[in-house]
């Protein structure tokens, strides 16, 4: 114990950062990994390192003292979605999520934003009712300005639209309630009403910065090729955006990295910050979920390679996982259990490889 008094002392002289886990160690020692914390390796840099949370786990105090630890930027999985916050067209529920936004200022942690404007995970007072566009534009810019206005001056990015691209391998847009079933007066006008939809956000919090979100366009393809089109002519147009988001959920231990490197520079070198969102890389696992040592350590250097990626480049500021302990992934249940493991601490919120590759990675960065 007298060892990790001195280095809980150490670590606070050393990065400013308070280890709240070592305030009550009880109950969970050794989850603790030897050096910086992820945080604390990043400090210099000005890089963010954050983590999907769910607000209902913060009593849990091994996953509130790792999280704290750990990490200086939390999103909520699935607190700030639609069916979460807004119940019934007259109601707003942010319990759930003022409780993330709450943990993170207590514990100097950024906030970002998930998400103003996706087709899944709505609510059925919305998705069970037949609207008029001009009736579904004024639903959807309350729904806009209501959240993006509650946490105004708390959250440092916004992911105002999420997966508005097709995953077909056409780079064109998804059929969606907010786009042309019945859409919200901008059918057929290609990326429009995404333009809209961030002027809504930018009128509501005028300082968060906007990000455009997506998942399987991280290296280049069509669907990235689309989404660099729309946000260049965005940037051109001065469209009020800030960002891309790369999702990056990596499954069968493949990541095409030198593409996704080309990725992250063309969309910086227009002046737009990239954050990885959503990082996670599944592996098989067996019955108990337990993976093969040789998969982690594949895994491990998946980590290492994105984080490399990320860190060339100045504009590339955030680097976040979907969640941070196997114990809490969306991967198993969404795979009927045959993958997981894919974070970066396991289910006793022990570091894994994953988590050492990462920090190593993020070390460089000094
Ligand atoms: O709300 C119910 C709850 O009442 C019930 O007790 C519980 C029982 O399983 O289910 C709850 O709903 C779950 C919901 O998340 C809210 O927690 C659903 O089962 C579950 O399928 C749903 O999954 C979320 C998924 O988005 C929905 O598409 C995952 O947690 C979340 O990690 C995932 O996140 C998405 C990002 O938002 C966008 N990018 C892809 C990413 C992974 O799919």
């Amino acid at each position: 114990m007298a060892v990790f008094r001195i280095g809980a002392i150490l670590g606070l002289l050393l990065t400013g950062v308070w280890f709240p886990a070592l305030q009550s160690r009880e109950g969970y020692e050794g989850t603790q990994s030897n050096g910086l914390p992820l945080r604390g390796a990043v400090e210099h840099s000005g890089i963010l390192i954050g983590t999907a949370i769910r607000p209902q786990r913060l009593s849990e105090p091994a996953y509130a003292a790792t999280l704290s630890r750990e990490f200086n930027l939390v999103e909520p999985e699935d607190a700030m979605k639609w069916e979460s916050v807004h119940p019934a067209q007259d109601q707003f529920d942010f319990s759930q999520a003022d409780r993330a936004a709450d943990f993170a200022a207590e514990h100097r942690m950024k906030l970002r934003g998930h998400t103003l404007v996706w087709h899944h995970q709505l609510s059925p007072w919305l998705t069970e009712r037949r609207r008029s566009p001009d009736q579904l534009a004024l639903v959807l810019k309350t729904h806009i300005q209501t959240v993006a206005g509650h946490y105004r001056g708390r959250v440092l990015a916004w992911d105002v639209v999420n997966e508005a691209f097709a995953e077909d391998g056409t780079g064109n847009l998804k059929n969606t309630i907010w786009y042309n079933q019945p859409g919200i007066g901008f059918a057929g006008q290609g990326t429009a009403y995404i333009e809209q939809c961030f002027r809504w956000a930018h009128e509501a919090d005028p300082q968060a910065l906007l990000f455009y979100n997506d998942a399987e366009a991280e290296a280049i393809n069509p669907k990235s090729n689309a989404i660099y089109a729309m946000v260049r002519d965005f940037k051109r147009r001065a469209v009020p955006i800030d960002g891309v988001g790369l999702q990056m959920h990596i499954t069968h231990l493949h990541s095409d990295t030198l593409s996704i490197a080309r990725n992250i520079e063309r969309i910086t070198s227009l002046g737009l910050q990239v954050h990885i969102t959503e990082m996670d890389v599944a592996v098989p696992v067996d019955t108990a979920g337990n993976a093969t040592t040789e998969d982690l350590q594949h895994q491990a250097e998946i980590y290492r390679d994105i984080a490399a990626a990320c860190l060339r480049y100045p504009g590339c500021t955030a680097i976040q996982t979907w969640g941070f302990t196997d114990k809490y992934s969306w991967i198993g249940s969404h795979s009927r259990h045959r993958q997981g493991a894919a974070l970066l601490f396991d289910h006793d919120y022990r570091p894994k490889p994953s988590y050492q590759a990462l920090r190593d990675a993020l070390q460089k960065r000094h």
